[in-house]
């Protein structure tokens, strides 16, 4: 078989050295954030009941109805590979007991959409998140949005805007849906064909078109805050004040409606202008998630890495600046040096030193080269010579200097 048969599905990735060294640096830094936030890591399984996402997501959601890996056991049971990491945390969330009911949970991992790939966009890709169960409070939005932002600084990401928004309640829908209409219908010649099926099946859809026609008719309407309720808009005033009492500015985007049906309230997206198209880093909100007899209540979001990655490139970082190096690497000439050194390098190891050496007896200039591309600091040269006279050559990488070093002094300098 050729070797092509053996690469990654279209969409889908490996990772692997130099580029995991960003990988890791976005992932340490992230869980030490999250513990000042008090959050705890939570891992579930990658592949659910397809139920769990029809019936969380909404069944005619585009991530759904177009997008899941869905698959059938040898049961017979109906299975898809988690496309979004909020269910299935959710769902562990509504199994555990009572004290969960205010859990603050964050994850990492993979998720599988199958959208059409291009840049910014893949099969499989990676998503750092978090959700925190409890009753509706803009306060907790505010807290979770000051986390979100947290992190950016954390990972060194200059740039990023964050977009607002209130979808409101379940209750607000019927006049929210109403109003809009009302709004548009004057003008519904005006707009393509598509759209004009999007008023009837789904009118808050066009809020987010790309469409310039419909772009201009609902820059014209009046923003869908305005028909909810006092309650709703007071929500969103609360978490707009919160934030910018913690000196958070936000844009207030009437139009950002996002792609899943669980929201209720707050909802926001994260934005970076070194993205292209697929713009959106992160996006985010709260929610209210029934599972079984439970309602689970919200808020949370989640980060695209690979859409980070890009945007860290675009302001300079990249994983070369991360690329762990040895701080020594080890050279033998012949074969009773290099036995001992093997044994010299167990040692640096269980003393925490990281160490890296040639394990054949190859030439000297051979294994300089090698020494030179770890960016080890120093090398150690030890042949039958040195043996003999019990001392060490210690190399410095940076200078060029090199000396005689016996071992007690090596351990010190180490
Ligand atoms: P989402 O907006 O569907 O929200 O996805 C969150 C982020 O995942 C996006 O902003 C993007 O960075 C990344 N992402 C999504 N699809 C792809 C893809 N095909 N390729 C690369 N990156 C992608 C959610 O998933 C919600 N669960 C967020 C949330 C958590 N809301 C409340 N809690």
């Amino acid at each position: 078989m050729a070797s092509s048969s053996f690469q990654p599905l279209q969409g889908m990735s490996d990772i692997s050295a130099p580029d995991v060294a960003i990988w890791q640096m976005i992932e340490e830094r992230a869980r030490e954030i999250f513990a000042r936030y008090r959050f705890q890591e939570i891992r579930t399984p990658i592949l659910e009941k397809t139920k769990l996402f029809t019936h969380s997501l909404g069944d005619t959601t585009d991530v759904v109805t177009k997008e899941m890996y869905s698959l059938e056991d040898r049961g017979g049971r109906k299975l898809s590979l988690r496309p979004e990491g909020t269910a299935g945390a959710v769902r562990c969330i509504a199994s555990g007991a009572e004290e969960t009911v205010n859990a603050r949970v964050y994850y990492m991992g993979p998720m599988f959409r199958c959208e059409r790939p291009q840049a910014g966009r893949k099969r499989q890709f990676h998503q750092i998140g978090v959700e925190a169960a409890g009753a509706p409070n803009p306060r907790a939005d505010a807290e979770v949005i000051a986390l979100q932002l947290h992190l950016l600084s954390a990972w060194g990401l200059d740039g990023a805007k964050i977009r607002l928004n209130t979808i409101g309640l379940p209750e607000d829908r019927a006049a929210v849906l109403e109003g809009l209409r009302e709004a548009i219908r004057p003008r519904l010649s005006e707009l393509p064909e598509d759209a004009q099926q999007r008023f009837e099946t789904n009118v808050l859809r066009l809020l987010d078109s790309k469409d310039e026609a419909v772009k201009k008719l609902i820059a014209d309407a009046p923003p869908v805050i305005e028909f909810m309720s006092a309650d709703s808009r007071a929500y969103l005033e609360t978490v707009v004040e919160t934030l910018k009492s913690l000196k958070i500015d936000v844009e207030i985007d009437p139009t950002l409606v996002r792609g899943l049906d669980y929201y209720v309230h707050t909802v926001w997206e994260v934005v970076h202008g070194g993205l292209g198209a697929q713009n959106a880093l992160s996006g985010g909100g709260r929610y209210r998630i029934q599972i079984g007899n439970k309602t689970i209540d919200g808020v949370g979001f989640a980060m695209g890495v690979e859409r980070m990655i890009a945007a860290l490139e675009a302001n300079g970082i990249t994983a070369e600046q991360f690329a762990p190096k040895p701080a020594i690497f080890i050279v033998s000439l012949g074969e009773e040096a290099l036995k001992e050194n093997m044994l010299l390098a167990q040692i640096l190891r269980q003393r925490g030193i990281a160490c890296e050496m040639e394990l054949t007896n190859r030439k000297v200039k051979a294994q300089m080269k090698r020494a030179n591309k770890t960016g080890a600091q120093q090398v150690i040269i030890r042949g039958d010579t040195e043996l003999e006279k019990g001392i060490f050559v210690l190399k410095n990488m940076e200078e060029g200097t090199q000396r005689e070093v016996e071992l007690p002094e090596l351990m010190e300098l180490l």
